[in-house]
């Protein structure tokens, strides 16, 4: 495991022994964090993990069952106004007005603040110009998700919280997005962000926290991450038969250099091997002398992905004794 190291001089968020408890359900389980001013921070985590809940309690939008939290100097759970006009804040589901157009739901919002920014400018920069007399309840659920991220900045904000901001984007967007973020980071404020989308993470986050079940089970950067799990050449592959009669299966390798191939459950096959020319001379002499096809066949380095999914078979809880 990727040792947790929370602590940071000076963060705009630090947090402790941080947990929620919803009727019986242990939602987070006691986590420290620390996010340094300037920095993008990525909370991932399968469904149910709690990041919502984290998010949400930094934001000052649910109360905590304990531990301590600092944001930007104060307690978030006070909802101190000084606090919050310094906060933009992007729900994972909001309830913005339906029946106003974009246009009004910004006026309306950026109305809250004591600096906000201007509304033409946030067209500009979620590019929703053309939307912009548009009512919201007639946008796509793309540009509804990009009049959320207008609706975060309308206020200027310092710390910026982003609950799967890009979820329902298009390709481009998602990219307009990520520089969005960038350069909003750039101007030394900070990102606070949940996302399921490892490249996202991988693309704008200088530190990842991983949850999984109420509790953070690796810290650091994407490299920290991959590098203290998923070492070493992954290997992948899907067979099919070419010319030769005969099962398959049954001579399948089981290993290669010394290392168990895994049966991934789409049916190919992966290895992981600190010798992959050996792995491969065997793996393709295998399938030379049995007349085999190797589909498909990917070499690489351990992906954050591959940690991640460790992570989360690793800590993760067994999720079908949760079944009804
Ligand atoms: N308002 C609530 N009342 C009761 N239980 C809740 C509430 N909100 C969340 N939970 C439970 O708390 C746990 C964590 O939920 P949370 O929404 O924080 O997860 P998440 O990591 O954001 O998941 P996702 O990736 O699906 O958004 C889940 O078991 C969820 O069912
Ligand atoms: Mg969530």
């Amino acid at each position: 495991m990727t040792h947790p190291r929370s602590s940071i001089a000076d963060p705009v968020i630090r947090v402790r022994g941080l947990r929620k408890v919803y009727g019986d359900v242990e939602a987070v389980r006691g986590i420290d964090l620390d996010v340094a001013r300037g920095e993008v921070f990525a909370l991932l985590g399968p469904n149910g993990a709690g990041k919502t809940t984290t998010l949400e309690i930094l934001e000052g939008y649910r109360v905590r069952t304990g531990g301590d939290v600092s944001v930007l100097g104060v307690d978030p759970a006070r909802r101190d106004p000084g606090f919050l006009a310094r906060i933009g804040i992007c729900l994972q589901a909001t309830g913005i007005e339906r029946y106003l157009t974009v246009r009004e739901v910004l006026e309306l919002y950026a109305g809250y603040y004591p600096r906000p920014r201007p509304v033409s400018e946030l067209l500009d920069t979620v590019e929703l110009q053309d939307a912009a007399g548009t009512l919201v309840r007639r946008l796509s659920g793309g540009q509804r998700r990009r009049l959320d991220l207008a609706l975060a900045l309308a206020g200027d904000p310092e710390l910026l919280y982003l609950d799967e901001p890009t979820t329902g984007f298009d390709p481009e967007a998602r990219r307009g997005a990520w520089d969005l973020v960038r350069s909003f980071r750039g101007a030394g404020r900070t990102v606070i962000l949940t996302t399921h989308q490892m490249d996202e993470a991988e693309a704008l986050a200088d530190r990842i926290g991983v949850m999984v079940d109420g509790r953070i089970v690796a810290l650091g950067t994407a490299g920290e991450i991959v590098g203290g799990r998923a070492t070493g050449t992954h290997i992948r592959w899907r067979t099919s038969r070419a010319s030769v009669d005969g099962p398959m299966a049954a001579s399948e390798p089981s290993t290669l250099a010394g290392s168990l191939v895994q049966h991934e459950p789409d049916g190919g096959r992966s290895l992981r091997t600190d010798d992959p020319s050996r792995a491969l001379h065997e793996l393709t002499g295998w399938a030379m002398t049995q007349g085999v096809v190797l589909d498909d066949l990917r070499v690489g380095r351990a992906t954050l992905e591959d940690a991640y999914l460790e992570l989360v078979a690793a800590h993760g809880r067994d999720v079908s004794s949760d079944a009804p």
